[in-house]
């Protein structure tokens, strides 16, 4: 039978905050999702807990990681902090390096979201919020949600939809990180992983895009035979080298909901499908994970110690008008899809 189970875990700023666990109806997925940030904090398959996160809701106040949380309005980087749109330019604070507009500083990752059970054959919560007109520096009054749907087939499913009472910018994801070993197994490095890319977006030297779409071929990016991720990661190459890791969106192929990658632990076996809607995905290896943060159970984390797949259109594209368009228009409605699918294909440590 399919559950949904609340408990209160805090307060910030006056407003209670609490965590729901949702279990599909076989009993083998089940999702932690915290009402501040929307953070995936805890995702049980099969009883391997395959999703970092942190100890107590206060360590999530400082969470320079991102380790979890829905991320709005605009996921990815900003160079320069500032954007024109309909001929009014738009200054946004500047998060990072004193250059850079980083996941819309105090962004939803920083939000109480209002959390409502959705009824229906699958177990699935709904959160949403207000976002106030120059909430971060965007144009506006965007309201949001966000359902988490942990589907009979072992999916969590993220589901997201926005309005906005004026022209602004939406670019949703989701910042969950993954170690299909169990959060607690060390490095990612000897995952597999096989991605649909035939493109990628190099970064400049700030992490954000040059404007180039750059081809895969033969290089660390090429993903379209299974790799395994240390290989990728270690091997010698200026992009990844720069950044210890990748820290960059692939561009995907194909339109519509597809797979578009799968990525398998090498000591459970247990493969994550992921499916979306979006054309992009950044691919993160948690380059830069703080092993000084308080991690769930004490839990030391160190550098690789999961990866992320956000899902999202593509960073800083108010400058590139050849990438998908991030513009959300008044009165439209922005909608997409991303799933995260778990299956057992190998056999454990295979
Ligand atoms: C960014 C990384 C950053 C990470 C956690 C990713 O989305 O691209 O550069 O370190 O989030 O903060």
């Amino acid at each position: 039978m399919q559950k949904i189970e609340k408990k209160w875990i805090g307060n910030i700023r006056g407003e209670d905050v609490y965590a729901f666990l949702v279990t599909n109806g076989k009993g083998t997925l089940s999702a932690e999702i915290l009402t501040y940030g929307g953070i995936l904090r805890s995702l049980w398959y099969k009883g391997t807990d395959v999703a970092l996160g942190r100890e107590t809701l206060e360590d999530y106040f400082d969470n320079d990681g991102y380790i979890g949380p829905i991320i709005g309005r605009h996921a990815g980087r900003i160079q320069d902090a500032f954007f024109t749109l309909n001929r009014k330019t738009y200054i946004l604070p500047k998060t990072e390096n004193e250059r850079v507009n980083l996941h819309s500083g105090d962004g939803f990752h920083t939000r109480v979201w209002q959390a409502e059970e959705v009824s229906g054959e699958e177990a699935a919560i709904k959160l949403s919020l207000v976002s106030p007109d120059g909430d971060g520096g965007f144009p506006g009054e965007v309201t949001v949600s966000v359902t988490f749907t942990v589907t009979n087939d072992d999916a969590l499913r993220i589901s997201y939809c926005a309005h906005t009472d004026a022209d602004t910018l939406v670019n949703l994801t989701s910042h969950g990180y993954f170690n299909l070993n169990g959060h607690d197994s060390g490095s990612i490095e000897n995952h597999t992983i096989v991605m649909n890319a035939a493109y990628y977006l190099p970064n400049n030297t700030l992490c954000a895009p040059t404007g180039e779409i750059r081809s895969v071929e033969g290089t660390s990016f090429d993903m379209r035979q299974e790799k395994r991720i240390g290989a990728l990661l270690h091997a010698d190459f200026p992009e990844t080298n720069r950044f210890g890791g990748f820290d960059h969106t692939m561009v995907l192929q194909g339109t519509g909901f597809r797979k578009i990658a799968e990525v398998t632990g090498d000591k459970t076996g247990i493969t994550m499908e992921c499916i979306t809607d979006r054309p992009g995905v950044h691919f993160y290896t948690g380059n830069k994970i703080d092993p000084l943060a308080t991690y769930k159970h004490r839990t030391v984390y160190s550098t690789y110690q999961g990866f992320c797949l956000e899902t999202q259109l593509f960073p800083d594209s108010m400058k590139y008008p050849f990438f998908p368009s991030v513009i959300l228009k008044s009165g439209e409605t922005f909608q997409s899809k991303t799933e995260y699918r778990f299956m057992l294909k190998k056999e454990k440590g295979k």
